[in-house]
């Protein structure tokens, strides 16, 4: 498989990244993923393929995300959302007439999986706790960089993985988001987790 930018932003800067992180995700092989931090979907419509491609439409993608701005998420520390490429900004004011960084625009996006998917909009810190986690395979953790928001994904994961699923942090190099490794540290080490650092910005747990 082949990671796609699909003319939005990702976490994921260049194919050649994106092709390394699909080859670590097509290794465990999930049909139940779940997202923290769906941004623009670009990482959840590569991760649908993949499991298109694996299980045929035998898959689940969760995914969580604020889908808004506001000042009282300035510690999460999200990406910018300027587009600067003229023909971006006009594709999606004329052609697509969406926000990417929309529900609505995720779920464009996400189309062709629309009854394999459930998107929910909201806060981790508040959304996760309704959300019944049996039976997932691999949680993606990119969503807020506050070091207590990282810890409650964290531990909202706990169960994950101790039904033999496993957790994938991103950024856990991010020199100016110090709570996201903090956090990690933390949990490996309060659970005695087994953890392998991939790509030099991913952290793999299991138990
Ligand atoms: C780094 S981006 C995710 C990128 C995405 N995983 C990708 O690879 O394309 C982080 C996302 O987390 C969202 N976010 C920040 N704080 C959050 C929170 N507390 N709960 C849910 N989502 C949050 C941001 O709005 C942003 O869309």
């Amino acid at each position: 498989m082949k990671y796609k930018k699909y003319f939005r932003k990702s976490s994921i800067k260049n194919i050649a990244e994106g092709n390394l992180f699909l080859k670590e995700i097509n290794k465990i092989n999930p049909k139940t993923f779940f997202e923290i931090g769906i941004f623009q979907g670009v990482l959840a419509k590569n991760v649908c393929d993949l499991m298109f491609n694996n299980h045929g439409l035998n898959f689940k993608y969760y995914g969580v995300d604020i889908f808004e701005t506001d000042e009282i998420y300035k510690n999460e520390i999200a990406p910018s959302l300027k587009i600067n490429n003229p023909l971006k900004r006009l594709y999606f004011k004329y052609i697509k007439k969406y926000n990417p960084y929309s529900i609505e625009a995720v779920e464009d996006l996400l189309k062709d999986y629309k009854n394999n998917i459930k998107l929910i909009k909201g806060n981790s810190n508040t959304a996760l706790k309704d959300i019944n986690i049996k039976n997932i395979d691999l949680i993606f953790i990119d969503g807020g960089h506050d070091y207590n928001t990282v810890k409650n994904d964290l531990n909202f994961s706990k169960k994950i993985i101790s039904q033999n699923g496993t957790i994938l942090c991103d950024d856990y190099n991010l020199t100016y988001a110090e709570g996201v490794k903090k956090a990690i540290d933390e949990f490996i080490k309060e659970n005695a987790c087994k953890h392998q650092i991939l790509l030099e910005r991913f952290v793999k747990i299991n138990l």
